[in-house]
């Protein structure tokens, strides 16, 4: 992959190139929704993601190119001048603008090629790919002294203020702290983190992607979150928290009638039950019980489509496909929802008759084809 993208920079801007990176995508194994709610989410790396050919430039001229998006030929920025144009270029250029803000001295252009194999808008985090991708690029190219950490900060800050999703930062941790055949277990209240490895034992991960794109999903995501931060006020006028993820289930129970709407009342019970369901997760795998894991994965589906209401017609008759079958042991929508990606566990043994059932009930149900990728769990951005 590296020679050909390689040979591409070369013709695309008829120039040698510098260095080679690559980035991964993230599946969520399970806490969705929580990581702006102070709660644990469980992400893992994929040996899928962005990859990047760069050279550096003597002058202030910044100079993109997709092979995704190759009709767009070239486009050009300055180092002065990053607009945001509500396309794919908003993501490396959110990234750069957000370092020169935090007054990184970045004092030359450059051009890149990148070339992503993430399904996009799929719920497998090419944004966030491409946004870790680009600060550790920049960090590369001009020697900033900046651990990764703060370029994950940093590249959720993008997001947020630059692209104008209100994401939390499971996504940009994930792909810049992701490792081969590991989890992360992160608080994201703490930031403390820790890697499980994942030991399935004749089971693997499969992604079914409904090949719905998400649509409204960016508004219909920060107006979730934005009904999570009400009910969160409502909690504190009379318990001392700061997030959500603090409380547990009894104290939610005991609490919830603060919250003096029903919808508002259900998102914080998915947000509090789901953070539960993390931690207990982590336990049972830790305790190689692939089924409890398995059966927290349903449950999680059901909170999301029921009480958090982020799943819809394609994810739902996805993952209900799944569930009907042999050898499945768990399954749910992975990412923001709405459309995108279903993660499971399935058996080995059975793994091509889940696709081809799956696949054909999900068709009739849908009339979309649903695509399966049995993925491996890989290394966080990297130099290549
Ligand atoms: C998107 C966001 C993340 C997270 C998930 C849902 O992927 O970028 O921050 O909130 O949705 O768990």
């Amino acid at each position: 992959m590296k020679e050909q993208l390689i040979a591409r920079f070369k013709e695309v801007f008829n120039k040698n190139y510098t260095k080679a990176y690559f980035t991964p995508g993230r599946v969520n194994l399970i806490g969705e929704h929580v990581d702006y709610n102070g709660g644990c989410v469980f992400p893992c790396g994929l040996t899928i993601g962005t990859y990047a050919i760069v050279r550096l430039r003597e002058d202030n001229k910044i100079r993109l190119f997709s092979e995704n998006f190759k009709e767009s030929g070239i486009l050009e920025f300055t180092l002065e001048k990053l607009i945001k144009e509500n396309k794919w270029t908003d993501y490396p250029l959110g990234e750069l603008k957000t370092f020169l803000d935090e007054g990184y001295k970045i004092d030359n252009g450059f051009d890149i090629l990148f070339f992503g194999n993430i399904p996009n808008g799929a719920g497998l985090s090419s944004s966030a790919s491409l946004e870790v991708l680009t600060g550790f690029i920049l960090k590369s190219l001009f020697s900033l002294d900046i651990e990764m950490i703060e370029i994950v900060k940093l590249s959720q800050k993008a997001e947020n203020l630059f692209v104008g999703v209100d994401c939390g930062i499971m996504d940009q941790f994930a792909v810049g702290m992701a490792k081969k055949d590991k989890a992360i277990l992160l608080d994201c209240n703490t930031l403390d983190y820790r890697y499980v490895t994942l030991k399935l034992d004749n089971h693997s991960i499969l992604i079914a992607n409904t090949n719905k794109r998400r649509g409204l999903a960016d508004s219909a995501y920060n107006e979730r979150r934005n009904e999570c931060d009400t009910a969160l006020a409502e909690l504190q006028t009379k318990l001392d928290i700061k997030s959500l993820g603090e409380l547990s289930i009894e104290k939610f129970e005991e609490n919830k009638n603060l919250i003096k709407d029903e919808i508002r009342q259900k998102r914080a019970k998915h947000a509090v039950y789901e953070n539960a369901r993390t931690e207990r997760a982590v336990k049972a795998l830790s305790q190689n019980n692939l089924k409890e894991f398995g059966l927290l994965m349903n449950e999680s589906h059901i909170s999301l489509r029921d009480d958090y209401e982020v799943t819809g017609l394609y994810l739902d008759a996805m993952v209900e496909a799944l569930w009907e079958e042999e050898g499945v042991v768990g399954a749910r929508m992975t990412g923001a929802g709405f459309g995108g990606c279903t993660v499971s566990i399935v058996e080995d043994k059975f793994i091509d008759q889940i696709i081809k059932n799956v696949g054909k009930k999900y068709t009739e149900k849908t009339g979309l084809t649903g695509k399966f990728y049995k993925v491996k769990i890989g290394e966080g951005a990297r130099e290549i």
